[in-house]
Parts: C-alpha cells; structure tokens; sequence
C-alpha cells in the first residue's frame, strides 16, 4: 500500500543472496509495470521481447519469458506496458488466479519464488497473493509506512475471508533506518508493540551504498560486500532460509 518503502530493494537482495550464501533455486517475478526488481538485477527493462504481460495475456508461458542474470537468479521481467493490461484483466473471470495457474508447471524449478509487488492493491497485488504462501511486509520508518501495513492487514483480511486463501506473514521487515533520527526509533518501537514476534530481527538501515547498488546491476553483496547494508541483508537471508 506504499512506494519506497524498499519491497524492490528487499526483492532483489534477498534474492542474490539466497543463491549466493545458500546456493537456492530463486526465481524473482517481478508483477510491478515499474520493473524495478528486473531493472535491479541488469536486465534492460525497456527493450524486452517477451515479458510477464504476455504470460497473463496466455500469450506465452513462464519458460519463454524468464531471464538468466548474472547473479545467479532467474527473472520474469516486466516495464510499463504491463501497467495498459491491468483494466482489461480485471475483467477476465479467474482474473485473480492467472500468475498461480502460470507459476504451477515451474515451481519444481525453483526452492525460492519471490515476487515484486506494486504500491496498490490491485488486481496485480491480488494475483501476487493469491500465488504466495507467505508474505514479506517491508515498513520504511515513518508515520506513513505505518498506515500502509493498516492497508495490507486489510486487504489480507479480505484475501482470507472472500477469496479464501490462507497466506503467512513470513515477517514485517523495519527497512530504511536511520539511528540517528527520532522517528526512525518511534515507528520501530510502535511495529514490535504492534506485530511482537512477527517482526524479523533484521533491521535494514538506511545507506548511500544500498541506493547506489541498481545503477550497477548490483545486489548489495556484490557492490559493497563489507558495508553494513549486506551485513544486514545477509541477516535476512539467514533468516528467510531458516523459517523455511
Ligand atoms: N536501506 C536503504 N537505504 C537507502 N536507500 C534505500 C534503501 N532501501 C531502498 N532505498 C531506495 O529508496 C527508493 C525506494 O526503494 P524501492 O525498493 O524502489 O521501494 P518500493 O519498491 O517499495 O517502491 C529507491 O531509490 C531505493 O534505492
Ligand atoms: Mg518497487
């Protein structure tokens, strides 16, 4: 329910550092016209033949559109020509289960599938659920990314009840944090009173090398492998890979 709140950042992260520390099959599918995750791990966004829009127009399948990167991880990509589909899907009946049915003949492939989410909660956010048996929750520190994780409980609360779809909240993830500021501190505190145990322990702080990394088709463990940003998000992968 909120932008820049680093769901991408988190995305492409995890996802290099799940198969560079613990050598797992990931797949990142990137359900966002944005195409940030893609983008992050260097895949031309903007000059794709084939891309997930295609997938959900059952134009082509998931083997004909994935991308090998240099990280190690497979991507579905997308840009923004996903974003002139989201009105005429909205009128397919089984409209919230196509990214499911798309994903079935290739989850043996993968140990990991990890999917980019857009800001809103629409019918790309509802087939994204709908695909998942967990969900990550990154809340960047301000008044602002509190009010969003209201808006995900909601849209949670109505996946459960009206599409009956249990899903898991893997973990809320603090992201963007900053020491030295005030507020950072505050919204920690009212998310662990908030989710308790549900958070993760990891806290991703705020740092120039973590914005700076996509411009080099970089994750964090390649760009800065020694700074603070990859200490942290190898900390998640430590313990994404656990809760498995
Ligand atoms: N921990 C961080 N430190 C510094 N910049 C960050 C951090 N996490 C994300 N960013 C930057 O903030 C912006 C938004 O992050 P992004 O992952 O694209 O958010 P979202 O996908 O939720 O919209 C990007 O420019 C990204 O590089
Ligand atoms: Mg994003």
């Amino acid at each position: 329910m909120k932008g820049g709140v680093a769901k991408s950042t988190t995305v492409y992260n995890l996802a290099a550092g799940l198969v560079k520390f613990k050598q797992q099959r990931v797949l990142v599918v990137d359900i966002d016209p944005q195409g940030n995750a893609a983008a992050s791990l260097g895949i031309a966004i903007w000059q794709l033949s084939k891309q997930l829009k295609d997938v959900l127009q059952q134009k082509a399948s998931m083997a004909d559109v994935v991308v090998k990167t240099a990280s190690g991880v497979d991507v579905i990509p997308s840009n923004i020509l996903l974003a002139e589909e989201e009105i005429p899907i909205s009128g397919r009946p089984g409209r919230e289960l196509l990214l499911k049915k798309a994903l079935s003949p290739i989850l043996k492939n993968y140990d990991f599938i990890l999917i980019d989410c857009p800001p809103n909660v629409g019918v790309f956010a509802v087939n994204a659920l709908m695909a998942s048996d967990e969900l990550i929750i990154p809340v960047d520190m301000s008044y602002l990314g509190l009010l969003g994780v209201q808006g995900i409980e909601h849209a949670l609360t109505l996946i459960r009840e009206q599409l009956d779809h249990p899903i898991a909240i893997t973990g809320v993830l603090p992201t963007r944090y900053d020491r030295r500021n005030n507020l950072s501190k505050e919204v920690l505190d009212a998310l662990k009173e908030h989710f308790g145990d549900g958070m993760f322990e990891t806290i991703i702080p705020e740092t120039v090398k973590i914005r700076e990394a996509p411009s080099h088709g970089q994750s964090i463990f390649d760009y800065d492998p020694n700074g603070t940003g990859a200490s942290a998000y190898h900390q998640l992968v430590e313990e994404v890979y656990g809760s498995k």
